[in-house]
Formats: structure tokens, C-alpha cells, sequence
């Protein structure tokens, strides 16, 4: 595995492989990392992956300087995943001094996360694409846990026409529905238990679904149901279209993005679901 800290070295290593998928990561990896860099390397010649906390995706009151760091420990986790290539930059290789641009994504980075965290998506789809347009990959690999991101980045390379296929695998979850995250690490061992309302919240607005409930707002109160009961406070109980991410009445038939933001302590938990 060869691993690199500049651009030149990646774009020396990038003609060797045929076609290459790419695992974009902030690092403190975990399994639901290690599914992605494993669905890459079923489908393309090379798998990269990228370590890198991105500074610009924070706000002021966000977790950057305190967010989990574990290089060696991660690399080693690349290595036995059978990567070929990381990246791995310094946040001057990213910004070097006189960096400018910003990529604003307008409608579906309005709500959810959006609403709660301003700025956060555009430091996402500019890293992104900086990553993208570094590493050229075929095809990249992302986490349905970050559903919103997900959608943004597909729409960053439909409206900036850029020759990569996106590719979403299911979110990791612990044996107890907990879905795997690098944040989960800042968690108590009673917080690590109120977690588990997220996972409650979901099943049972999906029991409701597979019942035939379709009024968004009996699904938004049954969500909010093992939420209150923990004392917690959500930052949004949403049922979306699972496209466009705008609030629905009623779920129709393209279905549902059922997702929720928990704050529990000073640590933010998001989990999601699509129905059906
Ligand atoms: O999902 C993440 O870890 C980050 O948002 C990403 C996509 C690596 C961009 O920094």
C-alpha cells in the first residue's frame, strides 16, 4: 500500500490502475469504513482511500480540534482491507495559503443537517471535489449513515459534470442497531445506552409504515417517542422525500428519507432510514 501526503505523488501513483475506487474518510476508521473500502475493491481494478479531518466542514462550535485521530491504527485497518493507495495530506496541502473557492450546493443542503450546521456542506462538497479531481477515481464510495451527504455529492457530480459514479452501501450497525460512527467513540457508557432511542425512533416509525401509516407527522411522533423518553433533545425528527429532502405530508410512492439528529451530551447522533 502506498501512501502519500501530496498531490504530485498521487498523480504519479493514479496511471497504474485501470480503474480505481476511492473511500474519501476523515479517518478513526471503523467496519462501516472497511465495507466501503471491501465494495470497492469488488468492483474496480485499485481501491484508494482518503485520511483527512477537513477543517472547512466544521463550524466554529463543532468538534475539529477534538474530532477522534488514529493514523497508524488506521493505515494498518487500510493495509489488511487490501488498499492499494492513501491519501493522507496536511490541511496546507488542502488550503495552501490564498485557497478561494467554496462549492455552495442550493435546495437539498437546506434542511436537516443543513438547517443545524450552516457552512457544513459546502466544506463538504469542496473538499469532495478537490478529492475527486486529486485522486480521479472511477468510481466512490460512501456510507447511506450520512444520507444527506450522500445526496449532495450525487448532485455536485450531476451539475458539475463530473466523470465519477457514486456509489451507497448500507449503514453498519452494531448488534444492537447503534449505527457504527467515529463520533460514537465521545460516548459514555450511559450515553452509549440513550443512543440506542436513535435505532427505537426508526424501527418503530417503520413498524408504523409497514402497517400502513402513511401521515408523516404520526410517523415524526412516534420518532419522537424514545427520544423524549431518554430526556434527550432532537435537532430535527424528519420524514423527507427521499430525493428532493423536502418535508412530506403524506409518504407517496417514491418513499421516504426517515432520519433524526439526537444531541446527547456535548456528542450529536445521527441515524436514518428510506422506506420502504
Ligand atoms: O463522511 C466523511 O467522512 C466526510 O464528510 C468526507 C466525505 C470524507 C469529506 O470530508
Amino acid at each position: 500500500m502506498q501512501v502519500c501526503a501530496t498531490v504530485a505523488e498521487v498523480r504519479a501513483a493514479r496511471p497504474n490502475f485501470a480503474t480505481l475506487g476511492l473511500v474519501p474518510t476523515m479517518g478513526f476508521l471503523h467496519e462501516g469504513h472497511l465495507s466501503l473500502v471491501r465494495a470497492s475493491r469488488a468492483a474496480n481494478a485499485a481501491t484508494a482511500a482518503t485520511l483527512f479531518v477537513n477543517p472547512t466542514q466544521f463550524g466554529p462550535n463543532d468538534d475539529f480540534g477534538r474530532y477522534p485521530r488514529a493514523r497508524e491504527r488506521d493505515l494498518d485497518l487500510l493495509s489488511a482491507a487490501g488498499c492499494d493507495l492513501v491519501f493522507a495530506p496536511e490541511v496546507e496541502t488542502m488550503y495552501p495559503s490564498g485557497f478561494e473557492t467554496r462549492i455552495e450546493i442550493g435546495g437539498v443542503t437546506e434542511g436537516l443537517e443543513g438547517s443545524v450546521r450552516p457552512g457544513h456542506f459546502a466544506g463538504v462538497a469542496t473538499v469532495v471535489a478537490k478529492l475527486f479531481n486529486i485522486v480521479q477515481p472511477t468510481r466512490a464510495y460512501f456510507g447511506q449513515k450520512d444520507a444527506q451527504q450522500v445526496t449532495v455529492i450525487r448532485k455536485l457530480v450531476r451539475d458539475l459534470d463530473m466523470p465519477v459514479e457514486v456509489v451507497v452501501q448500507p449503514t453498519v450497525r452494531e448488534a444492537d442497531g447503534l449505527a457504527m460512527s467515529s463520533r460514537n467513540t465521545y460516548l459514555t457508557p450511559e450515553q452509549r445506552r440513550d443512543g440506542l432511542a436513535l435505532w427505537r425512533a426508526l424501527s418503530s416509525a417503520r413498524a408504523l409504515y409497514e402497517g400502513g401509516e402513511r401521515s408523516a407527522d404520526r410517523l415524526r411522533a412516534a420518532m419522537a417517542q424514545p427520544v423524549a423518553a431518554i430526556g434527550a433533545t432532537a435537532d430535527y425528527i424528519s420524514i423527507a422525500h427521499p430525493l428532493t429532502l423536502r418535508e412530506l405530508d403524506v409518504i407517496g410512492e417514491d418513499g421516504a428519507l426517515l432520519s433524526l439528529a439526537v444531541r446527547l451530551g456535548t456528542t450529536r447522533l445521527l441515524d436514518n432510514i428510506l422506506l420502504p
